[in-house]
C-alpha cells in the first residue's frame, strides 16, 4: 500500500494507474463503517485509494477539531488489511496549497438542517472534496449514508459542476443496539452511550408509525421526539422528514408516493450525534 503524503507523490501514483479508480475520503479514526466503504470500493473493478485528512475548514472555532480522534498508525493497518492500494495523507499546508481563496458552496442545501447549526461546515466539506477529486481524479466516490446530508449535497455538487465521477452511498453500519458507528462515539461517557441508543430507537419508532399508516410529517417527528425525550436526550437540533433524493420539504407536510428520509441531530452531553433512516 502506497503512503502518499504530498500532491506530487499522489500525482505520480495517479499517472501510473490504469483502468478504474475508486476513492474513499475519510478523516481517519477508522471504524467498521469506513471499512464497509472500502469493501464496497474493493468489490468493483480497479484500484482503491483512500484519504485521511482532518479538514480544519469544516469545523467551526468552537467545535472539536483539536480533539477529533487521530489514530493514524491503527488506520494504516486497517487500510492495508482492507486491501487499499494507496492512501493520501496530506498536511493542512499540502492540502490547502497556495492562497486558498476559493470556497465551494452548495446553497441552499448547505444552510439547511445541519447547516443551520454548523453554518460553515458544508462549505468546508464541499471545498475539500472538490480539491480531493481534482487531485485523485477517481471514477467512483464512496460516501457513507450515515452523513446523509453530506451525501446528497456532494451528489448535487458533482452534478452542478459536471465533475466526472460517480457518487455511491454506502449503508450505515450500526452497533448491536442500533447506534450508528461514528468516530465521535468514542467521546461518549458510559452513561451517555447508554442514552445514545435513543437516537436509533427514535428513527425505528417513526418507521413503525409510518408502516402503521401515518403520513403526517409533524406526527412522525413527534413520535421520534418522544422517544428521544424518554432517553433523556433533550438537546435536539432537529428532527426532520424530507424528500430522500433532494432533502426538500414534503409538500403539505404529508408523505406522498416516495419513501422519505427522517434525519435527526442531537447532543448527548457535549457530543453531537446525527443519524437518519429511510421511512419505508
Ligand atoms: O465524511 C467525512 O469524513 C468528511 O466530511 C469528508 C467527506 C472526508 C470530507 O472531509
Amino acid at each position: 500500500m502506497e503512503w502518499l503524503t504530498d500532491r506530487a507523490m499522489l500525482q505520480r501514483w495517479r499517472r501510473q494507474v490504469q483502468g478504474q479508480l475508486a476513492f474513499v475520503p475519510t478523516m481517519g479514526a477508522l471504524h467498521e463503517g469506513h471499512l464497509r466503504l472500502l469493501r464496497a470500493a474493493r468489490e468493483s473493478p480497479g484500484r482503491v485509494i483512500a484519504s485521511i485528512f482532518v479538514n480544519p475548514t469544516q469545523f467551526a472555532p468552537n467545535e472539536d477539531f483539536a480533539r477529533y480522534p487521530r489514530t493514524l498508525e491503527q488506520d494504516r493497518l486497517l487500510l492495508q488489511e482492507a486491501g487499499c492500494d494507496a492512501v493520501f495523507v496530506p498536511s493542512v499546508a499540502e492540502m490547502y496549497h497556495g492562497s486558498g481563496q476559493t470556497r465551494v458552496q452548495v446553497e441552499p442545501l448547505g444552510s439547511d438542517l445541519c447547516g443551520r447549526f454548523r453554518p460553515t461546515h458544508f462549505q468546508g466539506v464541499a471545498t475539500v472534496v472538490t480539491i480531493l477529486l481534482n487531485l485523485v481524479r477517481p471514477d467512483r466516490l464512496y460516501l457513507g449514508c450515515k452523513d446523509y446530508q453530506q451525501l446528497i449535497l456532494l451528489r448535487q455538487m458533482v452534478a452542478d459542476l459536471a465533475l466526472p465521477v460517480q457518487v455511491l452511498g454506502v449503508e450505515t453500519v450500526r452497533e448491536a443496539d442500533g447506534l450508528a458507528m461514528s468516530s465521535r462515539n468514542r467521546y461518549l461517557a458510559p452513561e451517555e452511550r447508554a442514552r445514545a441508543v435513543g437516537v436509533a430507537q427514535a428513527l425505528a419508532a417513526a418507521q413503525q408509525a409510518r408502516r402503521a399508516g401515518e403520513r403526517r410529517v409533524e406526527v412522525l417527528q413527534a413520535v421520534a421526539q418522544a422517544v428521544l425525550a424518554r432517553h433523556g436526550i433533550e438537546q435536539v437540533d432537529y428532527v426532520a422528514v424530507r424528500d430522500a433524493a433532494t432533502l426538500a420539504a414534503l409538500p403539505e407536510g404529508v408523505i406522498g408516493d416516495q419513501d422519505p428520509v427522517m434525519l435527526l441531530a442531537v447532543r448527548v452531553g457535549t457530543t453531537r450525534l446525527i443519524d437518519n433512516r429511510i421511512l419505508a
